[in-house]
């Protein structure tokens, strides 16, 4: 059974559960409403790019409506990603997060879980109104070369619906703490499951693309990327690459955020 915090309606199969749970938001859903589906005819990852989901896997949209400025939304990626590498450590030690909202396989660099922040916020733009926060996990499959599955991680099958109240548990328990103490707790935490200072690094901004170092992260959770001058950049947003294996953002699923 799913912790307090949370409100559960599971489907069989829906066209996505981002989709329904907005629909949820907007009819006044509470805090803590949680959709999952068995399967998505039409999930969505970031930049629209397509979530493929069979059966098997965990698909789930929470609704958070945390009472922070809009600018600071996007920490709720690294707050989701603290419980959902924590969750999956449970299961296996090779997992890595990456920059700023994906769980990849330690060596080798495929994706076993994503994250996706949908926001609304109230008119004049000054306060959130709802977030959907949306997480697709590769539990039973993954695609080919460039996702991986828990339970090939793991060795063994993975109990999908435990993996779930594992994680909404922790999340609670992250949320939490990011509340009452800010980013600074959550940061620490997130940075110790996540590649290493000096890791190399091929950001894509829009047209442009950096080649640099992982230094680590600012107060407010924006990437620090130390170029070959020695100076340090702060990014806010851009698709994150590790060093030679970038190149397959287009694709399904795909490793890029
Ligand atoms: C990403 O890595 O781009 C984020 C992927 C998020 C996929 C999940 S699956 C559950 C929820 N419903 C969707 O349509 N998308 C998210």
């Amino acid at each position: 059974m799913p912790p307090p915090l949370w409100t559960l309606r599971r489907y069989e199969e829906c066209e996505s559960t981002q989709i329904l749970l907005k629909a949820w938001a907007e009819e006044g859903a509470p805090e803590g409403a949680v959709v999952q589906a068995q399967a998505q005819s039409g999930g969505y990852g970031r930049r629209g790019r397509e979530w493929v989901s069979p059966p098997g896997n965990l698909y789930l949209s929470l609704l958070l409506r945390p009472s922070c400025p809009p600018h600071d939304i996007s920490q709720m990626a690294l707050v989701a990603g603290v419980a959902l590498a924590e969750t999956a450590g449970r299961y296996t030690p090779g997992v890595i997060l990456k920059w700023p909202n994906d769980l990849l396989e330690r060596v080798g660099g495929r994706k076993l879980a994503g994250i996706l922040l949908e926001t609304e916020l109230e008119s004049g733009g000054q306060a959130i109104k709802w977030l959907a926060l949306g997480v697709g996990v590769n539990i039973a499959s993954a695609l080919s070369e460039i996702g991986v599955a828990l339970n090939d991680l793991a060795g063994k099958t993975v109990d999908r619906d435990a993996f779930r109240d594992e994680f909404l548990a922790r999340l609670e328990q992250v949320y939490d703490l990011w509340r009452e103490a800010g980013l600074g707790p959550v940061r620490a935490r997130w940075l110790a499951l996540a590649h290493r200072p000096g890791t190399v690094l091929k950001i894509k901004l829009g047209a442009e693309v950096l080649d640099g170092y992982f230094e680590g992260l600012d107060a407010a959770g924006n990437l620090l990327l130390r170029l070959e001058d020695g100076t340090v950049k702060t990014i806010a947003s851009g698709e994150v690459h590790f060093g030679e294996t970038g190149g397959q953002a287009d694709n399904k699923n795909a490793a890029g955020d």
